[in-house]
């Protein structure tokens, strides 16, 4: 791939504001350069500085009245939760029963599972979604299903398939050992592939027996370029039940501490309803937690409290959850994220939305130092955001005075009409048209 220069406002972020100070974490070029080679960020800065130096035959792509960012990565979400988004009416146990069992059950065909696959991966382009960590389903099929569907599209993508041996339907459940013999099976056939990443994925604590998270930590120990996703302490009557299954734990997050669960390449969903304590454990193992606030106010199960995870040093990301979170969009997640803030009593600050939508998202896969940011030797993952999306977009940005008011208002009235372009690994995988 050829030597690309993008000339746009450009906004990266080489910390979490809270920690490094605003003028230290935010990046922000009004008038600024960024300059791909092939899948690579050679550079990027202010264009008066940069463009004297570009090479003769290269002529920067200007997009006007726009802001290009580093990719969004969302660090929680099920594709094959796609068909049933926005179901009415239940919270989580009710809501997995009625609708997420029966849905995950259909993925037991390979073609459904394609089809969902693409049109997923699709989705998340068009709601610059870069990077993702995602759940499949039981069947090993569905995690074949969507690592292809990714690496056709070159993107940095984890996932794996959901173990399960209790609690549900039976036609999700694997008897005996075969959730261990899929899941190395697909660690073999996909390690290394383009851009790819397995994730050991115990459903939660409900619905793998003690044996079956005992597995799901050997793989994890025997694996060290593994990751592991769950859900934690999301819901209270789903806590209450993992209690009395598992009686001899001190909390939620000791059932997964008991089985070698909890490392530096282990991401929780939710994380609700936990004391202190917990969080400070997380912070000790080097852990990440993936805040789903649009999914916890949707199902109703509580309001993630930011700032104590943040006060306990815990790496935090943003996860859409979908299907139980209601949108794609990383812009309407940011937006949830400062209503679950406001109820709490904070209010959550654009920049550091922004900050954990990107490369707090990156920090959380322990990918720093190729995604989630605009910087040399990253891999060129980034999004275009049009400031005239909508006529109300628009308007609004005429009135607004600062980088900081503007990227509020975006993730107040954003979505995916604000991606006008998605890129991936240097190359343009979504543009926004009139079917886009
Ligand atoms: N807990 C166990 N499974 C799920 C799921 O599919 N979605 C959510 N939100 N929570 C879960
Ligand atoms: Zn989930």
């Amino acid at each position: 791939m050829p030597f690309n220069a993008y000339r746009s406002q450009i906004l990266t972020m080489s910390g979490d504001p809270r920690i490094a100070g605003e003028e230290n974490a935010v990046q922000y070029f009004e008038d600024g350069l960024l300059l791909v080679d092939g899948e690579h960020i050679v550079d990027v800065g202010a264009y008066d500085a940069l463009a004297p130096a570009l090479p003769e035959d290269v002529s920067p792509v200007h997009f006007e009245n726009a802001l290009l960012t580093p990719g969004f990565i969302d660090t929680h979400i099920h594709f094959p939760q796609t068909d049933i988004i926005g179901a009415y009416g239940a919270q989580l146990l009710d809501w997995l029963e009625t609708y997420t069992y029966p849905a995950e059950a259909a993925f037991a065909d390979p073609l459904h599972a394609r089809d969902t696959a693409h049109f997923f991966v699709r989705e998340l382009l068009r709601n610059g979604t870069t990077s993702a960590l995602v759940f499949a389903t039981s069947h090993a099929d569905s995690v074949d299903a969507i690592f292809e569907a990714a690496l056709e599209k070159n993107m940095r993508l984890l996932s794996g398939k959901v173990l399960m041996d209790r609690n549900a339907d039976a036609a999700l459940c694997d008897g005996d050992d075969l959730g261990r013999a899929d899941t190395l099976a697909l660690i073999g056939k996909w390690r290394g592939k383009g851009r790819l990443g397995y994730a050991v994925t115990p459903r939660f604590a409900l619905t793998s027996s003690p044996a079956q998270l005992q597995m799901a930590g050997e793989i994890l120990r025997d694996h060290p370029d593994v990751y592991m996703q769950t859900h934690l302490s999301e819901n209270r009557a789903e806590i209450e039940m993992a209690g009395k299954l598992f009686p001899g734990a001190d909390d939620y997050l000791d059932i997964y501490e008991q089985h070698g669960l909890v490392t530096d390449r282990s991401v929780f969903a939710h994380a609700l309803h936990m004391d202190e304590c917990a969080f400070g454990r997380i912070k000790d193992a080097n852990a990440a937690i993936s805040f789903c606030p649009s999914s916890n106010l949707f199902l109703g199960s509580g309001l993630f409290p930011l700032d104590t995870a943040q006060a306990a040093g815990v790496d935090v990301s943003l996860g859409s959850d979908v299907g139980a979170g209601a949108s794609f969009s990383m812009l309407q997640i940011m937006r949830s994220a400062y209503k679950v803030g406001q109820l709490g009593g904070h209010s959550l600050d654009p920049f550091t939305s922004f900050y954990l939508a990107t490369l707090g998202g990156a920090c959380a896969l322990n990918l720093s130092d190729k995604i989630g940011r605009l910087a040399p030797g990253a891999e060129a993952d980034f999004v275009v955001l049009d400031y005239a999306a909508t006529p109300l977009i628009d308007r609004r940005m005429r009135a607004a005075r600062s980088l900081k008011e503007r990227l509020f208002a975006l993730m107040i009235l954003g979505d995916d009409r604000v991606i006008s372009k998605t890129f991936v690994a240097g190359a343009l995988v979504h543009e926004r048209g009139e079917n886009g």
